[in-house]
């Protein structure tokens, strides 16, 4: 399956749900870049960045489908998976709806639902049902945000979005109490602020300049057991 191309990863075999455009697919990219082998996840069959690329490689990437929302179509992509190990599970899938920039009693009550779904529930869903895909000493990240920062929220803004991450990080953090005799890295991810459809055009980073160094980041914390929160660079994000 591989084509001759070195592996310069500790992940040679990675899951990446969320894959089809924006630093998911990046992340498809860099790994395949570094040898591994990919499996990407979309959510519908038509054309994405992801399929772009699959079209122009030579098959070392795969491409899924699952929307986190819906628990059945996870539980149907374990069953499609079953007996495959994967080296790091990456969960970037999330949402940023413009209704979240509303605050107090303006909040949409199904905006705020859509995102928490999503960016919660349907990540931890997600880490839940795949997590015995993952190699005993593998990784599972996630991809959080610098805004989930409880402690950093000294500017306020985007509450909603924020409210989502930060939830997500207390999710995670539980996940991990209840597997700290485990022996895999949990990591929550800050990328930084990245001109996708979700940071916009006035984000301060290319998807250049946040992937390369997340990736080596999560590369450095394969062997390593436990929880960390950590920006590109793999910096330690106060909670
Ligand atoms: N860009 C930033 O500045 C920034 C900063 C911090 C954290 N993040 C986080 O990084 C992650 C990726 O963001 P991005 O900037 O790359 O955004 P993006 O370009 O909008 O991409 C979002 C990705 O999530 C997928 N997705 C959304 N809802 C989904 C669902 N229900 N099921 C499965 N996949 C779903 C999308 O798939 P479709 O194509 O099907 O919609 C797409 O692949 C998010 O978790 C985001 O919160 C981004």
């Amino acid at each position: 399956m591989h084509s001759g191309v070195a592996t310069s990863t500790t992940h040679p075999k990675v899951l990446v749900v969320g894959a089809s455009r924006g630093l998911g697919e990046a992340i498809v990219e860099a790994y395949v870049a570094r040898g591994a082998h990919v499996v990407g996840t979309v959510r519908s069959s038509g054309t994405s960045p992801l399929h772009d690329f699959v079209r122009r490689i030579d098959g070392r990437v795969e491409i899924e489908h699952v929307d986190i929302t819906v628990e059945q179509q996870i539980t149907s992509l374990r069953s499609r998976l079953d007996g495959r190990v994967f080296d790091l599970l990456f969960v970037v899938a999330g949402i940023s709806l413009a209704a979240q920039d509303a605050v107090g009693a303006d909040i949409d009550s199904a905006a705020f639902g859509r995102m928490m779904e999503t960016n919660v529930l349907g990540v931890m869903r997600t880490v839940e049902v795949l997590q015995d895909l993952v190699d005993p000493g593998g990784t599972i990240a996630v991809m959080s945000s610098g805004q989930g920062s409880v402690a950093g929220n000294t500017t306020g803004g985007f509450e909603v979005y924020r409210a989502t991450k930060s939830a997500l990080n207390q999710m995670f953090r539980s996940y991990a109490v209840r597997h700290a005799r485990g022996g895999r890295a949990l990591l929550l991810m800050a990328p930084g602020w990245v001109k996708t459809s979700l940071g916009g055009p006035n984000a301060m980073l290319e998807i250049s300049d946040s992937i390369p160094p997340l990736i080596d980041t999560v590369d450095a914390q394969h062997g390593a057991p436990g929880l960390r929160y950590l920006d590109r660079h793999g910096k330690t994000v106060a909670w």
